[in-house]
Formats: C-alpha cells, sequence, structure tokens
C-alpha cells in the first residue's frame, strides 16, 4: 500500500504557487492575490477550516482577509457582504464558508457571488461550465482529489470509479470530474447515495473507490478490492485528551484495515483535506491573474 499524501503534494504545490507569486506578481510591483472569506457563526469546524486557509495564504504570499459575523445576520446583509466582495477590486476572490445558519438560504448567496470571484466553484455557472468542460473553477475538494491522483500518476482511463456520497461539494462534481473526457478522467463512473441497494457489491466492484458521505469509518475492509484505489474525503472531529486541540481527525474509511487491501489510500488527517486548501489557492491565483473569461 502506497499513501496518496495530501500534505507533500500539498507542499509542493504551494511552493510552486509561491514562486510564481514572487517572480510573476511581486518582483514586477504587482499586488498578490487576494483571497477573502467570509464566515457566519461560531461553528468550529468553519472556524478551523477558514483559519487553515488564512495560514495557506500566508505561506505563499497570498493577502488573505476574514469578513466575520454572528449566527444572527440577515440573509439580507450577507447578500450585501456579497456585492460589496464582488465589487472590491482589491479582492480577486472568495469564499462562503458553509454551513450557513439555517434561517440563511445558501443557495442565493451563492447565486449571488460573481462567478468571475467564486474561487469555491459553487456557482451553477461555474458548475455548468465545469460539465461542459469549458474553462471553470472547480470546486476546491473535487479538484483536489483529481490533482493528487494526477501528481501520482493514477491511471483512470476506462476504470471503474465509484463515488459514494452525492453532495453538490464533492460526490456529484468527483464523479462528473472523474467521467469527463480528459486526464485524469476517462473513467466509468458509478455514484451511490442512500436510496442505492446492494452498495457492498458496487464498492467491491471500484478500481477508484472516493467516499465522501460523511459517515464516521463507515467503508471496512470487506467493501474493498484488493488492490484499489481508495480516496477519503470524511472528515470527522473526535474530541481527543491526546491532542492539543482537543480532537483529533477520522475519515469515513477504516484506515487500519482498507489500508493493508488497497494499493493506494488517502489518510485522515494529511490527505484530501490539504488538497482542498490548495485547490482555492490554485483557484485564487487564476483569479488574479484573470485567466479565466466569462
Ligand atoms: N464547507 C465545507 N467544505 C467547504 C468548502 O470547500 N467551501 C466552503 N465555502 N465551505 C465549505
Amino acid at each position: 500500500m502506497r499513501l496518496l499524501d495530501g500534505k507533500l503534494i500539498a507542499d509542493q504545490i504551494k511552493a510552486e504557487i509561491a514562486k510564481e507569486v514572487k517572480e510573476t506578481m511581486l518582483d514586477k510591483g504587482m499586488n498578490a492575490p487576494h483571497l477573502a472569506a467570509v464566515l457566519v457563526g461560531d461553528d468550529p469546524a468553519s472556524e478551523t477550516y477558514v483559519t487553515s486557509k488564512e495560514k495557506a495564504c500566508k505561506e505563499v504570499g497570498f493577502i488573505s482577509s476574514v469578513y466575520k459575523y454572528p449566527s444572527t445576520l440577515t440573509q439580507q446583509k450577507l447578500l450585501e457582504v456579497v456585492d460589496f466582495l464582488n465589487k472590491d477590486e482589491e479582492v480577486d476572490g472568495f469564499i462562503v464558508q458553509l454551513p450557513l445558519p439555517k434561517h440563511i438560504d445558501e443557495r442565493k448567496i451563492i447565486e449571488r457571488i460573481n462567478p468571475a470571484k467564486d474561487v469555491d466553484g459553487f456557482h451553477p455557472v461555474n458548475l455548468g461550465r465545469m460539465v461542459l468542460n469549458l474553462p471553470a473553477y472547480l470546486p476546491a475538494t473535487p479538484m483536489g482529489i483529481m490533482t493528487l491522483l494526477e501528481r501520482y500518476s493514477i491511471e483512470t482511463a476506462g476504470k471503474h470509479c465509484v463515488v459514494l456520497g452525492r453532495s453538490h461539494i464533492v460526490g456529484t462534481p468527483v464523479s462528473i470530474l472523474m467521467s469527463r473526457k480528459a486526464n485524469p478522467g476517462n473513467a466509468t463512473v458509478t455514484l451511490c447515495h442512500s436510496y442505492t441497494k446492494d452498495l457492498g457489491i458496487l464498492t467491491n466492484m471500484a478500481d477508484i473507490l472516493i467516499v465522501a458521505m460523511g459517515m464516521l469509518e463507515f467503508v471496512t475492509a470487506d467493501m474493498v478490492k484488493k488492490g484499489a484505489i481508495v480516496v477519503d474525503v470524511g472528515m470527522h472531529r473526535i474530541p481527543s485528551d491526546e491532542t492539543k486541540s482537543g480532537f483529533r481527525l477520522k475519515g469515513d474509511v477504516k484506515f487500519d484495515e482498507v489500508s493493508r487491501k488497497c494499493s493506494y489510500i488517502s489518510p485522515v488527517p494529511g490527505g484530501v483535506g490539504l488538497m482542498t486548501i490548495v485547490s482555492l489557492l490554485q483557484n485564487t491565483l487564476k483569479a488574479a491573474k484573470k485567466e479565466i473569461i466569462f
């Protein structure tokens, strides 16, 4: 078994980005790319993600800013924040951290974001362009998975890829990316969800198994074909006395037993999560360079 080491690849890509920012922007007197994040409420996981995004920006020489609001913020006020960031010429790209409080309609907020600044790739224009294989900001987690497969030279063409979970953020877009006429891509994809029957039979047919269902250690060794490639997108915070933060992370896959059976596996932590952040940096760099014309 080999690890799909998200830390190793994320560090490589961050070094590449930092070099490009220095040589092509800062040394020429241009501004660094600027990523803004909007955080509503005090969900600890969301706060951790936003802090990690800020830290990653610093590492590559980007400017970052965080707009933080209490969970009582109205939908109208949040729409006004989005309008403000859409217009702010200093900001190249921004994200609204999800989930939002229940009284706010996430779709309404996302649809208000200017697609040219939608570095999360959640706007329908970006998702539509992704489906059509047109230049687009790809959603960060699916993009990170594709980059991980690419950097490890994993052959995906003609392979059977089984995706567990059909969320708008991960399962649905990654199933499209894996089936697109592209490299990585060109896979035959089965997308499984809560109505899927005989799940274990399907997962046992997977050459590549992408698990994004949000269920702690759901995938066990008996569900995985020998030699399969397993990508774990799960992110569960388990209370722990042994760590400084008071929790440790676990995935959707029972790592200890599955890792003995597969050929490659992405660990949690140290796998897809770090790739998500790096994809956001790559999208922000693209936005600063106005690489995608809408
Ligand atoms: N919540 C969980 N994942 C993400 C993400 O990639 N972007 C945003 N904005 N919110 C999230």
